[in-house]
């Protein structure tokens, strides 16, 4: 009998202990008179504990620059930091009753995942190196460096161009250029042709050589080296000349008679530019030549772009010039320009004519945005350019 009072009696006093300490969520236990109290909320403190029942606990709001983020009994709330550790952070959030002042890595830095340092993002802009992947929150930027046989265009790695035969290299490929090609001038210098541009087709499929109106130093720095390794074959090429300074002489008989001509059917023509290319009664004779694509007026891109953009034909005729998808897919970003991009990069290669272009647009049926380029291939434009 007296047993199990006693243990009746350590079951109460168990009971006392356990569930007296625990109050529901929301309260707390007091200390003088051992009551369930509110806390106070997020954004408080308790300038005063609980004397009589559970709600008059006495709370009051934080002062500016200290806060409580949560339910508390606490007699204060919390200083706010005043600052960010350095420079490579900036504040994301000011300080308030209920949040610390926080801070986040500034702009161009990212949060090194292992330090929680913030650190500096490389900006991969040294030469030949192109952005694989942008800084993150807690990464950096992935650089690729190029092969040292590419150079970057539109940050991607782009094999060099090699000079074909006949052609001489004016300027190696650097990290930030393609190769510059030019023609061996196996024919007379250009100052014995001052009057006759590149864009004057000669009897035949032959070219002139162009005389550069605007030789940048390198070039003209290379032609001088190519000139010195010549000096051996002078004797030679002094013969050759003089038998090709016959031909040309003769050649040069025939072309001012081709001139003449095309002067007077010219003189009919004396409406606006545009109408010029195509208002010669006969058909046009389209003639294969080595008119460069580079060389034609800017506002043929422009034109032919205005054709092809719309129609998503650029990406065939981006097929036909063998871009791969990588090209293309960043072409397509910018679809306005995407053209002009494809035409400007092609533009580029030592066979990008205008007479292939002709014939990709063919191909591709786009009779419209072939007969654009007609007037490079009729011999018309130089003329028209100046009346
Ligand atoms: C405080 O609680 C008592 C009962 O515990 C209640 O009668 C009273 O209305 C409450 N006061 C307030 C302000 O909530
Ligand atoms: C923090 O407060 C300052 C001035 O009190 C203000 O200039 C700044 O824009 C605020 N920052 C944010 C992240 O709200």
């Amino acid at each position: 009998m007296r047993l199990s009072v006693f243990v009746a009696l350590l079951c109460f006093v168990a009971c006392g202990l356990v569930c007296g300490l625990s109050c529901p969520t929301g309260q707390f236990r007091s200390s003088v008179p051992r009551l369930c109290c509110n806390l106070c909320p997020a954004g408080h403190f308790m300038s005063k504990e609980c004397q009589t029942s559970a709600n008059d606990t006495q709370c009051s709001p934080c002062r500016s620059g200290t806060y409580n983020a949560k339910e508390n009994k606490d007699t204060a709330c919390r200083n706010c930091r005043t600052s960010c550790r350095d420079q490579k952070e900036t504040i994301v959030k000011n300080c308030s009753s209920i949040s610390d002042l926080q801070c986040d890595c500034s702009d161009d830095y990212y949060r090194d995942p292992h330090s929680l340092q913030c650190r500096k993002c490389t900006p991969c802009m040294k030469k030949g190196q192109v952005l694989v992947s942008r800084c993150g929150k807690y990464k950096d930027a992935v650089c690729k460096t190029c092969g040292k046989e590419d150079f970057v265009l539109n940050n991607l790695c782009v094999p060099c161009d090699r000079c074909h035969k006949g052609e001489f290299v004016v300027e190696e490929c650097s990290p930030k250029r393609n190769t510059v090609c030019r023609k061996l001038p196996t024919s007379t210098p250009p100052s014995s042709s001052p009057h006759i541009t590149s864009q004057e087709p000669v009897t035949g499929t032959k070219l002139v050589e162009r005389a550069d109106l605007n030789p940048t130093p390198a070039e003209i720095k290379a032609q001088k080296r190519f000139q010195d390794e010549m000096w051996g074959y002078r004797a030679v090429i002094m013969l050759l000349v003089l038998i090709i300074l016959g031909l040309v002489l003769h050649q040069k008989i025939n072309l001012c008679q081709t001139i003449k001509t095309k002067v007077t059917t010219l003189k009919k023509c004396s409406g606006p530019k545009e109408s010029c290319a195509v208002s010669a009664g006969t058909p046009l004779l389209i003639k294969e030549n080595n008119f460069k694509f580079s060389k034609t007026r800017a506002d043929v891109t422009e034109r032919l772009a205005m054709h092809l953009n719309a129609s998503k034909d650029w990406k065939r005729l981006a097929g036909l010039m063998n871009y791969s998808s990588v090209y293309t897919q960043n072409w397509e970003l910018t679809p306005c320009e995407a053209t002009q991009k494809l035409l400007q990069d092609w533009s580029q290669r030592s066979d990008a004519t205008v007479f292939t272009l002709y014939q990709f647009l063919k191909e591709l049926r786009r009779d419209d945005a072939a007969s654009l380029l007609l007037p490079y291939l009729t011999g018309q434009v130089p003329e028209c350019e100046t009346v």
